[in-house]
């Protein structure tokens, strides 16, 4: 109860530093939302990406899911991403996936977990797809970096292969796809792939080292 008590306390004096500096902050977003921003990331405790990004209330729809999911199968984020498209008219949809991912690093091993094993199975697809280039990095914290960013990738293209995004393209090049990560170590984000706005640039996100003949 403590630290329950402790977030009701934050949020008064909070809300009041932000009212004495600008007493109508809360009142003005209350009408409406106006988001450039669609964010898809991780469920993690670890990556508050609207503080770190400074964005103000309305500024940014979010989606968050264990290891920054976009399935195909999902009716929730397709419905925010819908949403946030089609009606809010975002031009940025960002998929933001982070180093030291928990649900990245249960998907690269052989233990089951139960039921959130079904969540990570499009990871150890990617695992499997990545193979050959996964297998020659040597260090075990690199190439858990790596999966992550394969991830990401990832995702940015099951993005850009649902109706909802196919549509938009077709009317027009918005929204943009962005992949990013954000490292845990130091609070940084890293852009993977800025500016996905066609098909062409959308396939271009599973290309990965290959296998030369007499390799
Ligand atoms: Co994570």
């Amino acid at each position: 109860m403590e630290n329950l008590k402790r977030l009701f306390e934050n949020n008064r004096s909070i809300v009041a530093e932000v009212t004495q500096a600008d007493p109508e902050y809360f009142a003005r977003r209350a009408g409406k939302q106006e988001p450039h921003f669609l964010l898809i990331g991780c469920a993690d405790s670890r990556v508050p990406i609207e503080t770190l990004t400074g964005v103000a209330p309305g500024e940014m729809f979010v989606h968050r899911n264990i290891a920054n999911q976009a399935l195909s199968a999902d009716i929730n984020v397709l419905s925010v991403l819908q949403y946030a498209v089609e009606v809010l008219d975002v031009k940025h949809v960002m998929v933001c996936g982070h180093y030291q991912c928990g649900g990245v690093k249960a998907a690269m091993g052989d233990q089951s977990y139960g039921l959130v094993d079904y969540w990570l199975a499009g990871i150890r697809d990617t695992v499997r797809r990545h193979e050959f280039e996964l297998r020659r990095i040597s260090s075990d914290e690199e190439r858990f970096k790596r999966v992550v960013e394969l991830n990401v990738m990832r995702q940015v293209y099951n993005l850009s292969r649902t109706p909802v995004v196919q549509g938009a393209w077709s009317r027009g090049r918005r929204p943009l796809l962005h992949g990013l990560v954000y490292d845990i170590h130091d609070g940084l984000l890293k852009p993977l792939v800025l500016q996905v706005d066609g098909n062409d640039k959308a396939r271009e996100l599973l290309e990965t080292p290959r296998a030369s003949i007499g390799d």
